[in-house]
């Protein structure tokens, strides 16, 4: 990169880190701000039962997580309570709000039912429309080691284009994470007390300790943590997802409250360290998606250039993790979490 651009990186750097949230409230539609993009079609989900006949290992480890045991804990916590109380909202588990992000809902004829906590199509899309075709290695009678690289390249890019987050692009399912740990909902935080998002969220670290199912790499042997080039690039593919869902979080306040500043900064570090990032690796997705939050001041009022500086970062998350090779970012590697610090290890 040239001096003179990375001089004038710097200097909108120090520019945009000035948080403002002074301004006039937007005029967000309220259906807007309450709802999450993260939300599974309920007449597409399957449930995860189905996924348990082929995928035992990865089903093992969920019921291990906070994820599968919100279910039965979230109604009985007096804090759950506490939160929907303050809110008007009935029964926690029969709310749109507290669904959208603890619960999974499936449509079985007409009836919408909850049927689980945070589920493998919470993560991986529900499956209605990819299910099947993502697991035909080619013909009825043919194995995973009959399967040509061709097919396999074509079975990924076709459940994508039917609604799976692949782990083939992890964007996809990075996007999920953020879109529930972020807590992009301003009521929620401002007026019902809820947690401003998951502060600490890194996606290596919470997705490699207690969540982690990783056995098609070693024939269902062991749960790998993924190999270090793998994790540099969901290192930069978190950070990334995070600054988008940060930046669309930003852009749903309304005022300054807990809800507006919190999220505001986090887009704010987020910035920070994606610019160190792209000081250290020559990246052009990397590269656009700083310049894209770079052109944008964090501040009330600002929602639709917040938008569109988000999709922008989106999309070059996604166009990075489809393209990256893993092993031109060994500068990162001391950036990455250490093993000790992977959320809820065991
Ligand atoms: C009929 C068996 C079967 C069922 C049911 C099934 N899967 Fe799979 N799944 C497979 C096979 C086979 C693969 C490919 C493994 C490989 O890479 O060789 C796979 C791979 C995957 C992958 C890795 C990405 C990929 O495309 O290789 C994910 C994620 C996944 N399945 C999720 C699910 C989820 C979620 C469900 C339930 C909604 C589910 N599967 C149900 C057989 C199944
Ligand atoms: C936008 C997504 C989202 C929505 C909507 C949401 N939550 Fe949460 N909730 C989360 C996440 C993510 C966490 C984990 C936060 C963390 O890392 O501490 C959480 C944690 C909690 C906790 C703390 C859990 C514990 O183990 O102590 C409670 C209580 C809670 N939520 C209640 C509610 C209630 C009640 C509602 C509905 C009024 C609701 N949540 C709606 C995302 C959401
Ligand atoms: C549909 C919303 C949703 C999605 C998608 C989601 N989470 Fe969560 N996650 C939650 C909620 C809600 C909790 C808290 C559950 C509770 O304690 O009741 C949670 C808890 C966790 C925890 C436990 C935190 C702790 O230490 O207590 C980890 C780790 C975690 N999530 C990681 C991830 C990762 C990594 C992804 C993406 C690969 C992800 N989550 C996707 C909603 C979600
Ligand atoms: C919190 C989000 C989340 C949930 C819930 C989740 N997954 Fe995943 N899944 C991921 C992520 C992220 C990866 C990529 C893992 C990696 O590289 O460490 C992945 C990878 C996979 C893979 C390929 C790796 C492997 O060999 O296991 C399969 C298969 C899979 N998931 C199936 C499932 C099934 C079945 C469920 C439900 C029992 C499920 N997942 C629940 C996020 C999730």
């Amino acid at each position: 990169m040239r001096e003179s651009n990375r001089f004038r990186k710097m200097i909108w750097l120090v520019s945009v880190l000035i948080l403002d949230a002074s301004g006039s409230p937007l005029h967000a539609a309220e259906t807007d701000r309450i709802s999450v993009a993260i939300q599974c079609d309920p007449a597409k989900v399957v449930g995860s039962d189905t996924c348990t006949k082929c995928h035992e290992n990865e089903m093992r480890v969920w019921h291990e997580t906070p994820h599968f045991a919100t279910f039965d804990t979230l109604h009985r916590k007096p804090e759950a309570k506490a939160i929907a109380d303050k809110l008007g909202l009935g029964s926690v588990k029969r709310n749109e709000t507290c669904v959208k992000c603890h619960y999974t809902q499936q449509q079985v004829d007409t009836r919408v039912r909850v049927v689980s906590g945070v589920s493998c199509e919470s993560c991986h899309g529900a499956a209605k429309e990819w299910l099947e075709l993502h697991a035909d290695y080619g013909g009825p009678n043919l194995t995973k080691a009959d399967e040509t690289p061709e097919h396999r390249q074509q079975r990924v890019s076709k459940s994508v284009a039917a609604g799976m987050n692949n782990p083939a692009n992890l964007y996809l399912i990075a996007r999920q994470c953020l879109g529930c740990h972020t807590t992009p909902n301003e009521e929620l935080v401002n007026t019902g007390g809820h947690n401003a998002g998951s502060r600490e969220f890194e996606l290596v670290a919470w997705s490699q300790g207690m969540v982690r199912h990783n056995f098609l790499q070693t024939n269902g042997t062991s749960n790998a943590v993924a190999a270090q080039e793998e994790l540099r690039a969901m290192f930069v593919v978190g950070l990334m997802a995070d600054l988008e869902a940060s930046l669309r979080a930003t852009a749903k306040a309304t005022t300054k409250g807990l809800f507006g500043t919190t999220s505001a900064k986090r887009a704010a570090t987020l910035k920070q360290k994606l610019y160190y990032v792209s000081q250290q690796i020559e990246n052009p997705d990397v590269e656009d998606a700083v310049q894209a939050a770079l052109s944008v001041p964090l501040k009330l009022n600002r929602s639709q250039e917040l938008e569109a500086a988000a999709a922008t970062v989106g999309k070059a998350a996604r166009a990075f993790a489809e393209t990256v090779d893993g092993s031109t970012l060994g500068a990162i590697d001391p950036l990455l979490p250490s093993p000790e610090q992977y959320r809820g290890k065991k």
